[in-house]
């Protein structure tokens, strides 16, 4: 069976000022259900359909990077009934999509801290990582079980252990060397931030690699967050000027 091809409606972004990897706090959903008088695993069901279509969105887009928040260390705090859920949806929608993820030539990365999720949804993650880990179309990096103060702990561990075992002299630690220990080196840093439902807070994502981004909140809540709101979001990003501690005239 072919794969339909992603529709993008009319929109004026400039093509050279696209992103390269644009971030995503997916948050609403909870709200969004209530809103529309449903419980909140409907609202990460409907979550689920939303993500499916931006992904391939930003991928028609040009995008070459897109991480999203789908779990973060903190979500444990939960009710267990809501944690079991998420898990159970995000090892069905995997192994839902993962075909049309492989037709479609996207590489599929997970990160953060797996060997705490349940067996069988590290081996769907494993498996989608293996069998796109060389394509070279957009990277569909999911932050699962992520947080960023772990992420930084995790990097600083290696680079001690390297130092002990005599590779590395404390001398050399610097910011290359912290960035090459993340859970993605090689990814270039988010260049725009985005978080649906309105908090103005980090909630602990991406804490290292956002010291430059730009940061879009919108008021829609991420089940609403279509294409539509996408462009909206990268439209906003090419008004900004990237100063980067720089003068800028
Ligand atoms: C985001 O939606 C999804 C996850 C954190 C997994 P929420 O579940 O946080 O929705 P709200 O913030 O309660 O509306
Ligand atoms: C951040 O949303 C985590 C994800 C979107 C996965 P939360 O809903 O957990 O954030 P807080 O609790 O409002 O800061
Ligand atoms: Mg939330």
């Amino acid at each position: 069976m072919g794969i339909s091809e992603v529709t993008i409606p009319e929109h004026d972004l400039d093509p050279a000022r696209i992103p390269t990897h644009v971030a995503i706090i997916m948050d609403g959903n909870g709200r969004w259900a209530r809103a529309h008088g449903h419980d909140r695993s409907f609202g990460h069901a409907q979550g689920y359909h939303t993500l499916k279509e931006i992904v391939f969105a930003a991928d028609a887009l040009g995008i070459k990077c897109l991480t999203v928040y789908g779990f973060s260390s903190e979500n444990w705090r939960r009710p267990q009934e809501e944690v079991g859920g998420l898990m159970g949806l995000m090892a069905y929608a995997m192994q839902a999509e993962i075909d049309e993820l492989v037709e479609r030539g996207i590489r599929v990365r997970v990160s953060g801290r797996l060997d705490a999720l349940p067996k069988d949804l590290q081996q769907v993650f494993a498996d989608a990582m293996r069998r796109t880990d060389s394509f070279t179309r957009i990277t569909f990096n999911l932050a699962i079980n992520y947080g960023g103060r772990a992420e930084v702990v995790d990097a600083v561990k290696q680079v001690a252990a390297r130092v002990k075992s005599g590779e590395l002299n404390i001398e050399d630690i610097d910011e290359q060397q912290i960035s090459d220990c993340m859970y993605n080196p090689g990814m270039p840093d988010p260049d725009l931030l985005i978080r649906t439902a309105g908090e103005m807070r980090l909630s602990n994502f991406l804490l290292w690699e956002t010291a430059y981004s730009e940061i879009y909140v919108t008021q829609v809540c991420w089940p609403d967050f279509r294409t539509d709101q996408l462009i909206l979001a990268i439209q906003d990003y090419q008004k900004r000027v990237r100063r980067f501690g720089a003068v800028v005239e």
